[in-house]
């Protein structure tokens, strides 16, 4: 199963991802989650790796560099794309959990993220599960993927949303778009602080027919393992990312 996680930026989708990860872990799944969020670069300290693997941009020799070497020899010119057939540098992460990053804007005037875009939508079209792997993906935010394609070969959409405006006006619009493209889609609300936040952003999604499968709190643990750079603690966010993925281990 391929599971990306969209949103607004800020949301809580790297939180998310990495919280269901860990999560899949325990269960016995083996894991892959692939970080395309070009901007930010801190989920491999989430999922308790100290560096990220090296990006498959650079596998394809950069964005410059993607047109022409997509022609060359490399994992891209397979049919198919296995965990176990990422090379070394290009993959962290020994047992059940797993990491691949698609590429990061590092430099000023290096161009758009479309490249990256591209090679994303390709990797995860050519990626190969087997029956007890699972993927997450970690989306960039906003919309723009969708227009890419990026998210064609995925087999569920989960949005984060949290208590405000736009977040809820994307969702929507996510909401939109999945069901054109046929695809399942969900809500998680994060960072919410009581019952009635919960229930008034739960009713306000449900006129737009969106189902909320989880509600992850405001959570203490989380915010200082984000502002420490490290892993999250069990807790109440974790035990709700458990209960997320239950229900969509449960749906396959
Ligand atoms: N449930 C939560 N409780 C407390 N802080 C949270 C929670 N979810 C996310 N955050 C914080 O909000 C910020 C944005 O979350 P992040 O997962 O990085 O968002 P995104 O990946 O969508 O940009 C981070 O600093 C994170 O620690
Ligand atoms: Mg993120």
């Amino acid at each position: 199963m391929k599971i990306s996680v969209c949103g607004k930026g800020g949301s809580g989708k790297s939180t998310l991802t990495g919280l269901m990860a860990k999560e899949a872990e325990t269960t016995g799944l083996k894991v892959l989650v692939v970080d395309s969020d070009e901007s930010n670069s801190g989920l491999y300290r989430t999922l308790g790796f100290e560096k990220p693997p090296i990006p498959l941009m650079d596998l394809v020799g950069g964005k410059k560099e993607l047109k022409k070497k997509m022609g060359h020899a490399n994992i891209f010119n397979e049919k198919s794309i296995g965990i176990q057939n990422i090379p070394a540098d290009y993959i962290i992460g020994e047992n059940g959990l797993r990491l691949v990053s698609i590429g990061k804007i590092l430099q000023s005037l290096e161009g758009c993220a479309c490249p990256m875009g591209v090679l994303n939508r390709e990797f995860l079209k050519k990626l190969r599960l087997r029956e007890n792997e699972i993927a997450l993906i970690d989306m960039e935010a906003g919309v723009e993927h969708f227009g890419r394609g990026v998210d064609v070969s995925i087999d569920a959409i989960l949005i984060t949303v949290e208590p405000s405006y736009e977040s809820m006006a994307i969702a929507r619009r996510i909401k939109e778009i999945s069901s054109g493209m046929g695809k399942p889609f969900w809500a998680v609300l994060n960072k919410v602080k009581s019952n009635a936040v919960a229930t008034k952003l739960k009713t306000d999604l449900k006129k737009s027919s969106i189902e909320v499968i989880g509600v992850i709190p405001d959570d203490p643990l989380i915010f200082e393992a984000s502002f420490e750079g490290r892993p999250f603690m069990a807790g109440a966010a974790t035990r709700a990312a458990r209960g997320i993925l239950d229900f969509l281990l449960s749906i396959e």
